[in-house]
Protein backbone atom coordinates (compact mmCIF):
# COMPACT_ATOMS: atom_id res chain seq x y z
CA UNK A 1 0.00 0.00 0.00
CA UNK A 2 1.47 3.02 -0.85
CA UNK A 3 1.77 5.97 1.65
CA UNK A 4 -0.87 4.35 4.07
CA UNK A 5 -3.07 5.45 6.74
CA UNK A 6 -2.33 3.27 9.42
CA UNK A 7 -5.06 3.03 12.26
CA UNK A 8 -4.10 2.35 15.96
CA UNK A 9 -6.26 -0.97 17.05
CA UNK A 10 -5.57 0.61 21.20
CA UNK A 11 -8.28 -2.00 22.40
CA UNK A 12 -7.82 -4.32 25.56
CA UNK A 13 -9.68 -7.18 23.24
CA UNK A 14 -9.98 -8.85 20.12
CA UNK A 15 -13.74 -8.54 20.78
CA UNK A 16 -13.91 -5.01 20.93
CA UNK A 17 -11.47 -4.15 18.18
CA UNK A 18 -13.90 -6.53 16.19
CA UNK A 19 -16.84 -4.03 16.92
CA UNK A 20 -14.89 -0.62 15.85
CA UNK A 21 -13.91 -2.86 12.51
CA UNK A 22 -17.45 -4.00 11.74
CA UNK A 23 -18.74 -0.23 10.42
CA UNK A 24 -15.34 -0.80 7.76
CA UNK A 25 -16.86 -3.71 6.10
CA UNK A 26 -15.00 -4.91 3.53
CA UNK A 27 -12.93 -2.08 3.21
CA UNK A 28 -9.01 -3.38 3.48
CA UNK A 29 -7.07 -1.63 6.02
CA UNK A 30 -3.40 -0.94 7.19
CA UNK A 31 -3.78 -1.32 11.14
CA UNK A 32 -1.47 -1.71 13.66
CA UNK A 33 -1.96 -4.13 16.85
CA UNK A 34 0.35 -3.11 19.97
CA UNK A 35 1.53 -4.55 23.39
CA UNK A 36 -2.06 -4.63 24.45
CA UNK A 37 -4.23 -6.20 22.42
CA UNK A 38 -0.69 -8.86 21.00
CA UNK A 39 -0.27 -9.05 25.03
CA UNK A 40 -4.00 -10.18 25.83
CA UNK A 41 -5.12 -12.04 22.74
CA UNK A 42 -1.33 -13.23 20.95
CA UNK A 43 -1.11 -14.77 17.58
CA UNK A 44 -4.89 -14.92 16.99
CA UNK A 45 -5.59 -11.78 16.64
CA UNK A 46 -2.96 -11.43 13.73
CA UNK A 47 -4.26 -14.54 12.33
CA UNK A 48 -8.04 -12.92 12.38
CA UNK A 49 -6.76 -9.63 10.93
CA UNK A 50 -4.74 -11.49 8.21
CA UNK A 51 -8.35 -13.28 7.23
CA UNK A 52 -10.21 -9.99 6.82
CA UNK A 53 -7.31 -9.30 4.70
CA UNK A 54 -6.20 -6.15 6.60
CA UNK A 55 -2.25 -4.86 6.73
CA UNK A 56 -0.56 -5.45 9.64
CA UNK A 57 1.86 -2.98 11.70
CA UNK A 58 3.03 -5.57 14.82
CA UNK A 59 4.10 -2.88 17.02
CA UNK A 60 6.13 -4.54 19.67
CA UNK A 61 9.61 -2.46 20.03
CA UNK A 62 11.93 -5.08 20.61
CA UNK A 63 14.39 -4.42 22.55
CA UNK A 64 16.93 -7.17 23.95
CA UNK A 65 20.27 -9.29 22.87
CA UNK A 66 21.17 -10.16 19.33
CA UNK A 67 20.20 -13.55 19.81
CA UNK A 68 16.83 -13.12 21.36
CA UNK A 69 15.54 -10.65 18.86
CA UNK A 70 16.47 -12.74 15.85
CA UNK A 71 14.34 -16.03 17.38
CA UNK A 72 11.91 -13.19 18.28
CA UNK A 73 11.88 -11.83 14.83
CA UNK A 74 11.84 -15.36 13.21
CA UNK A 75 8.21 -16.12 15.10
CA UNK A 76 6.85 -12.19 13.95
CA UNK A 77 7.34 -13.15 9.96
CA UNK A 78 6.41 -16.63 10.74
CA UNK A 79 2.82 -14.56 11.47
CA UNK A 80 2.61 -13.12 8.37
CA UNK A 81 2.51 -9.25 9.19
CA UNK A 82 3.89 -6.49 7.20
CA UNK A 83 5.72 -4.38 9.59
CA UNK A 84 7.45 -4.83 12.52
CA UNK A 85 9.76 -2.58 14.90
CA UNK A 86 12.98 -2.56 17.65
CA UNK A 87 14.14 0.13 19.53
CA UNK A 88 17.19 1.50 17.86
CA UNK A 89 19.09 1.93 21.47
CA UNK A 90 20.13 -1.63 20.66
CA UNK A 91 22.47 -1.09 18.51
CA UNK A 92 23.29 -2.43 15.58
CA UNK A 93 24.14 -6.50 16.35
CA UNK A 94 20.44 -6.21 17.57
CA UNK A 95 19.40 -4.62 14.78
CA UNK A 96 21.01 -6.48 12.11
CA UNK A 97 19.67 -9.66 14.23
CA UNK A 98 16.13 -8.42 13.78
CA UNK A 99 16.79 -8.00 10.09
CA UNK A 100 18.41 -11.78 9.89
CA UNK A 101 15.45 -13.04 11.64
CA UNK A 102 12.60 -11.58 9.49
CA UNK A 103 14.11 -13.15 6.41
CA UNK A 104 14.96 -16.56 8.29
CA UNK A 105 11.14 -16.35 9.30
CA UNK A 106 9.85 -15.38 6.39
CA UNK A 107 8.27 -18.51 3.86
CA UNK A 108 9.41 -19.02 0.58
CA UNK A 109 7.49 -16.63 -1.78
CA UNK A 110 6.61 -14.15 0.96
CA UNK A 111 7.55 -10.50 1.25
CA UNK A 112 9.81 -9.98 4.55
CA UNK A 113 8.13 -8.01 6.90
CA UNK A 114 9.58 -4.62 7.02
CA UNK A 115 11.04 -3.64 10.35
CA UNK A 116 11.33 -0.01 11.62
CA UNK A 117 12.82 1.70 14.44
CA UNK A 118 11.88 3.77 17.24
CA UNK A 119 14.64 6.45 17.69
CA UNK A 120 13.44 8.27 21.20
CA UNK A 121 10.50 7.68 22.79
CA UNK A 122 7.92 10.53 22.25
CA UNK A 123 7.58 10.86 25.95
CA UNK A 124 11.16 11.15 26.25
CA UNK A 125 12.32 14.62 26.63
CA UNK A 126 15.44 16.45 25.88
CA UNK A 127 16.06 16.91 29.72
CA UNK A 128 14.95 13.36 30.75
CA UNK A 129 17.15 12.39 28.06
CA UNK A 130 20.09 14.07 29.75
CA UNK A 131 19.49 13.62 33.05
CA UNK A 132 18.19 10.21 33.01
CA UNK A 133 19.51 8.47 30.33
CA UNK A 134 22.92 10.20 30.16
CA UNK A 135 22.34 11.37 26.67
CA UNK A 136 24.62 14.88 26.39
CA UNK A 137 23.06 16.02 23.00
CA UNK A 138 20.41 17.70 21.69
CA UNK A 139 17.28 15.28 20.87
CA UNK A 140 17.16 15.64 17.10
CA UNK A 141 20.89 14.88 16.83
CA UNK A 142 19.83 11.75 18.41
CA UNK A 143 16.59 11.38 16.96
CA UNK A 144 18.76 11.92 13.13
CA UNK A 145 21.80 9.67 14.61
CA UNK A 146 19.90 6.92 15.86
CA UNK A 147 17.67 7.02 12.00
CA UNK A 148 21.22 6.82 10.69
CA UNK A 149 22.68 3.57 12.24
CA UNK A 150 19.22 2.21 11.52
CA UNK A 151 19.68 2.32 8.13
CA UNK A 152 23.47 1.68 8.08
CA UNK A 153 22.07 -2.01 10.44
CA UNK A 154 20.07 -2.41 6.99
CA UNK A 155 16.46 -1.81 8.61
CA UNK A 156 14.03 0.12 6.49
CA UNK A 157 13.03 2.85 8.51
CA UNK A 158 12.26 5.03 11.63
CA UNK A 159 9.02 5.51 13.95
CA UNK A 160 9.15 9.53 14.64
CA UNK A 161 6.63 13.02 14.23
CA UNK A 162 6.05 14.28 11.21
CA UNK A 163 8.31 17.54 12.74
CA UNK A 164 11.81 15.58 12.64
CA UNK A 165 10.67 14.24 8.56
CA UNK A 166 12.20 16.79 6.76
CA UNK A 167 15.72 16.60 8.57
CA UNK A 168 15.71 12.85 8.13
CA UNK A 169 14.74 12.91 4.70
CA UNK A 170 17.54 15.58 4.01
CA UNK A 171 19.81 13.34 5.92
CA UNK A 172 19.05 9.54 4.74
CA UNK A 173 16.59 9.96 1.65
CA UNK A 174 12.81 9.52 0.95
CA UNK A 175 12.96 5.91 0.11
CA UNK A 176 13.60 5.39 4.15
CA UNK A 177 10.98 4.83 5.82
CA UNK A 178 9.19 7.80 7.88
CA UNK A 179 6.19 6.11 10.09
CA UNK A 180 4.82 9.22 12.29
CA UNK A 181 2.09 9.34 15.08
CA UNK A 182 0.78 12.52 16.62
CA UNK A 183 -1.17 13.16 13.98
CA UNK A 184 -4.53 14.84 14.70
CA UNK A 185 -7.46 17.20 12.90
CA UNK A 186 -7.56 20.24 13.46
CA UNK A 187 -10.96 20.09 15.09
CA UNK A 188 -9.47 17.67 17.57
CA UNK A 189 -8.70 17.47 21.24
CA UNK A 190 -4.78 17.17 21.51
CA UNK A 191 -4.49 13.98 24.51
CA UNK A 192 -1.59 13.39 25.49
CA UNK A 193 0.46 14.11 22.24
CA UNK A 194 2.51 16.92 22.74
CA UNK A 195 3.21 17.91 19.66
CA UNK A 196 1.18 16.72 16.67
CA UNK A 197 0.31 17.75 13.38
CA UNK A 198 -2.86 17.37 10.80
CA UNK A 199 -3.04 14.53 8.04
CA UNK A 200 -2.21 17.57 5.81
CA UNK A 201 0.91 18.48 7.48
CA UNK A 202 2.25 15.34 7.49
CA UNK A 203 2.37 14.68 3.94
CA UNK A 204 3.63 18.24 3.72
CA UNK A 205 6.62 17.37 5.43
CA UNK A 206 7.16 14.00 3.92
CA UNK A 207 6.54 11.41 6.12
CA UNK A 208 5.97 7.74 4.28
CA UNK A 209 3.27 6.50 6.55
CA UNK A 210 1.19 7.91 9.00
CA UNK A 211 -0.67 6.50 12.21
CA UNK A 212 -3.74 7.36 13.83
CA UNK A 213 -5.09 6.44 16.99
CA UNK A 214 -7.83 7.70 18.99
CA UNK A 215 -9.19 10.85 16.27
CA UNK A 216 -10.74 7.86 14.62
CA UNK A 217 -11.21 4.96 17.08
CA UNK A 218 -12.71 7.34 19.49
CA UNK A 219 -14.53 9.88 16.67
CA UNK A 220 -18.74 9.67 16.64
CA UNK A 221 -18.19 8.17 12.96
CA UNK A 222 -15.19 6.28 12.46
CA UNK A 223 -15.14 5.19 9.36
CA UNK A 224 -16.50 8.94 8.08
CA UNK A 225 -13.50 10.46 9.82
CA UNK A 226 -11.42 7.80 8.28
CA UNK A 227 -12.12 8.99 5.20
CA UNK A 228 -11.62 12.55 5.64
CA UNK A 229 -8.43 11.59 7.28
CA UNK A 230 -6.80 9.83 4.27
CA UNK A 231 -8.23 11.92 2.10
CA UNK A 232 -6.58 14.79 3.63
CA UNK A 233 -3.39 12.50 3.66
CA UNK A 234 -3.36 11.65 -0.11
CA UNK A 235 -4.41 14.81 -1.02
CA UNK A 236 -7.86 14.11 -2.98
CA UNK A 237 -10.66 16.70 -2.57
CA UNK A 238 -13.67 15.17 -0.77
O1 LIG B 1 -4.31 7.85 19.73
P1 LIG B 1 -3.08 8.33 19.02
O2 LIG B 1 -3.33 8.77 17.59
O3 LIG B 1 -2.27 9.31 19.81
O4 LIG B 1 -2.23 6.98 18.90
C1 LIG B 1 -0.93 6.94 18.42
C2 LIG B 1 -0.45 5.54 18.37
O5 LIG B 1 0.93 5.57 17.99
C3 LIG B 1 -0.49 4.82 19.70
O6 LIG B 1 -0.73 3.44 19.41
C4 LIG B 1 0.89 5.01 20.28
O7 LIG B 1 1.28 3.95 21.10
C5 LIG B 1 1.72 5.01 19.01
N1 LIG B 1 3.01 5.71 19.13
C6 LIG B 1 3.15 7.05 19.46
N2 LIG B 1 4.39 7.62 19.53
C7 LIG B 1 5.47 6.89 19.25
C8 LIG B 1 5.35 5.55 18.92
C9 LIG B 1 4.09 4.99 18.84
O8 LIG B 1 2.17 7.72 19.70
N3 LIG B 1 6.66 7.47 19.27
Amino acid sequence: MHRPLIIALDFPSLSDAKGFLTDFGKEQLFVKVGMELYYQEGPSVIQFLKEQGHLIFLDLKLHDIPNTVYSSMKRLAELGVDLVNVHAAGGRKMMEAAREGLEAGTALGQSIPKCIAVTQLTSTTENVMRSELLIERNLLDVVVEYAALTKKSGLDGVVCSSLEVPVINNRLGTEFMTVTPGIRQASDAVGDQARVVTPEKARELGSTAIVVGRSITRANDPLQTYKQMKAAWEGVQV
